[in-house]
C-alpha cells in the first residue's frame, strides 16, 4: 500500500457545487508529486481534504488513505493520530499555522514534547535544535519572540519546523513560498528540498509556478476546475504537454520568462 492513496476524491459545498471531482493519485515513501493549476483550480481544497481539514460547509466523497487510515468521513480522534505523524502541511501564509499570542518556542515545544516525550532542559534543547535545523541563525531570539516580531521568511521557517516536529513521512507544502520575497523564496525552497531528502520524506508540493514544480518534484498532476487534466513525469508533462490547458500553462510560463529576459 502507498503512503497516500487518493481514489475518486470529490469535494462539494453543502449547496451542491463541485469544487473537486474524481481526483485519484498515489504517493509512495520518498516520492515527490507536484500539484499544479491556476488559482481556484482546487489545489488547496485537495490538500485540505487529504488532511481532513476541509472548510466548514464543504464535504468529501471517495477515499483518502493516509498511512492506511481512511480520512474521508473519519472522526477527529482518528485524524489527530495521523496529523503530524503521517503527514503535515505547510501553508502559503505561515501565520495560519502560528498562534499570535504564544511565544514561538512554546508553540514548538508542544509537539516536540508529545512526540519525543521530552521535558525541561532536554525539551529546551530540542526546540533550539529544531529552529537551527531550519537555518534560523538566532534560535534563542526566535524562541522568545511572538510571530509578529519576526520576518515573513523567519515565520515560514518556524512553520516548517512545526510541521516537521513529529517527524511526518509526508509533507504537504501548499504554495509555501508564494507570500515571500524572491530571494527568501529561493532559500526556503532549498531548505525544503534538503530536509525532505535528508529525512527520506515524501512530498506533495502545490504551486502555480512551473519552474518551482520542476525544481522540487519528479511527477506532476495538473488540475483544472477541480479535475485532473494531465499526470506524468515533470519532464513528460511540461516538456510535451498533451492537454490544451497544460499547453497554455507552459506557453504562458515561457512568455513570462521571455518578458523577464528582455526587461
Ligand atoms: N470554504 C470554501 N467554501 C466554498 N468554496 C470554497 C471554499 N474554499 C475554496 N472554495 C472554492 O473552491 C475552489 C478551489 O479553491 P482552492 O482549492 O482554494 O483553489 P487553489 O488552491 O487551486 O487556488 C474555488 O472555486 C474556491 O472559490
Ligand atoms: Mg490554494
Amino acid at each position: 500500500m502507498s503512503l497516500l492513496e487518493v481514489s475518486a476524491l470529490g469535494v462539494s459545498t453543502r449547496a451542491g457545487a463541485a469544487l473537486v471531482r474524481d481526483v485519484s493519485f498515489a504517493i509512495d515513501t520518498e516520492q515527490r508529486l507536484g500539484l499544479i493549476g491556476e488559482s481556484g483550480s482546487g489545489k488547496s481544497i485537495t490538500s485540505l481534504a487529504i488532511m481532513g481539514l476541509l472548510p466548514a460547509g464543504t464535504a468529501a466523497t471517495g477515499s483518502v488513505l493516509l498511512g492506511g487510515t481512511q480520512v474521508v468521513g473519519a472522526r477527529e480522534p482518528a485524524l489527530v493520530r495521523v496529523r503530524g505523524r503521517v503527514a503535515s502541511v505547510v501553508f502559503q501564509e505561515p501565520l495560519t499555522a502560528l498562534d499570535p499570542l504564544m511565544r514561538l518556542g512554546k508553540q514548538l515545544a508542544e509537539p516536540l514534547a508529545r512526540h519525543q516525550r521530552l521535558r525541561g532542559r532536554g525539551l529546551r534543547r530540542a526546540v533550539l535544535d529544531a529552529l537551527t535545523e531550519v537555518c534560523l541563525p538566532e534560535p534563542e531570539r526566535i524562541a522568545r519572540s511572538y510571530p509578529h516580531e519576526i520576518s515573513g521568511g523567519e515565520r515560514q521557517r518556524v512553520a516548517i519546523a512545526l510541521a516537521l516536529a513529529c517527524r511526518p513521512q509526508l509533507l504537504i507544502a501548499d504554495e509555501p513560498t508564494t507570500a515571500l520575497d524572491v530571494t527568501v523564496q529561493d532559500e526556503v525552497l532549498g531548505l525544503l528540498d534538503r530536509l525532505v531528502a535528508e529525512r527520506s520524506m515524501a512530498m506533495l508540493f502545490v504551486t502555480h509556478n512551473l519552474a518551482v514544480v520542476s525544481r522540487m518534484t519528479d511527477r506532476v498532476l495538473v488540475l483544472r476546475a477541480g479535475e485532473v487534466v494531465e499526470y506524468g513525469t515533470v519532464r513528460g508533462v511540461l516538456g510535451a504537454p498533451k492537454h490544451p490547458y497544460t499547453r497554455s500553462l507552459v506557453a504562458s510560463a515561457r512568455e513570462f520568462d521571455a518578458a523577464l529576459e528582455v526587461s
